[in-house]
């Protein structure tokens, strides 16, 4: 499959965060509006620095500092979809955080959420790309906010907000910690996700699927660890949404040929590609889709298969999946 195939493969993506997919350039020139100093976060190109997973949530998180009034996000949530479309993607769900919209409170969450829907529908209409919402929690902020993030999930759940997830750093606490938030979710009819087995290891996905009761996993790729989970993912159709890129940039693998995603495949495992935070890890979904096609031999009908369970796993209604299927 050549690089002009894989470009023009139309993608689903079903793992971006919405903060994470900023472009510097867009955080700079807010930062600029706002008179707001974070030149810190930038190395001398001007790409985000970080040299680990936590420095790499700190400067994400600082970036959210300029990401101020529901206008910002507007604008944000039209930049990320226009650059999504322009790397073949069709339909996207990205994870949006009550956290950094207004800090958990419902009122304030639904107008930044009016706004970011907005900026979807705008771009819908010029970049005919199609996008969801998985309202997310952060996990080491701990259990109670995590609650205030559901409450205002479960208060917006509908044709726009789809899912529910959790973000952040999987060292701290326990998955089943959050199990308030995530049957509270669950009863007002959403999808179910969460990060897992990115940093730790195959008991967190399993957790994950015990404790919480997900129908797709953040990542989940060291369930390679343990071959009876590889079988238990594969025979009840658990989907990961792996992001590989991502892996790499951070470390989880030295390369993408070390990377599990192709052995994951051909065990059966429902392996789905997204990029996580894009420019964090210098990477779009046509760069993702090319360094497959190139490490693993990946061609059309390989990503015919991703695209194909990715729609089945999303979060949308039939409708919708029906259009981008
Ligand atoms: N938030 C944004 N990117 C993340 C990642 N790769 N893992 C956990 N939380 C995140
Ligand atoms: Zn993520």
């Amino acid at each position: 499959m050549n690089d002009a195939d894989v470009r023009d493969t139309p993608k689903v993506e079903l793992h971006l965060h919405i903060e994470g997919a900023a472009q510097p350039d867009l955080i700079r020139q807010l930062a600029f509006e706002k008179k707001v100093d974070i030149s810190g976060i930038f190395d001398a190109k001007g790409a985000y620095r970080y040299k680990d997973f936590l420095e790499f949530l700190q400067v994400y998180e600082a970036a959210t500092e300029v990401l101020k009034s529901p206008d910002d996000f507007r604008r944000l949530t039209l930049s990320v979809l226009e650059n999504c479309a322009a790397n073949g993607v069709v339909y996207a769900e990205s994870f949006l955080s009550p956290e950094f919209c207004g800090g958990g409170d419902v009122a304030a969450w639904q107008e930044y959420l009016h706004a970011m829907e907005e900026g979807a529908a705008e771009a819908e209409k010029k970049f005919g790309i199609i996008m969801r919402g998985i309202v997310t929690c952060i996990r080491h902020f701990g259990p109670d906010r995590a609650k205030a993030s559901a409450l205002c999930a479960a208060e917006t759940a509908g044709h726009f907000i789809t899912g529910f997830g959790m973000g952040g750093d999987e060292n701290k606490g326990n998955q089943r910690d959050f199990a308030w938030s995530y049957d509270c979710a669950r009863e007002a009819g959403l999808g179910l996700t969460t990060h897992a087995g990115e940093w730790r290891g195959p008991q967190e996905v399993r957790e994950a699927i015990d404790d919480l009761g997900v129908s797709r996993i953040g990542h989940g790729v060291r369930c390679i660890e343990d071959m009876r989970l590889v079988e238990q993912l594969a025979e009840k159709g658990v989907v990961l949404e792996v992001c590989p890129g991502s892996n790499v940039a951070l470390g989880v693998y030295p390369d993408l040929k070390s990377h599990p995603i192709e052995r994951l495949r051909g065990y059966g495992v429902k392996v789905t590609v997204s990029t996580d935070d894009p420019p964090f890890f210098h990477t779009t979904m046509r760069q993702e889709y090319e360094n497959l096609s190139r490490t693993f031999g990946w061609e059309d009908w390989h990503f015919a298969q991703i695209n194909r369970d990715a729609a089945e796993a999303a979060f949308c209604d039939a409708a919708t999946r029906k259009r981008i299927l």
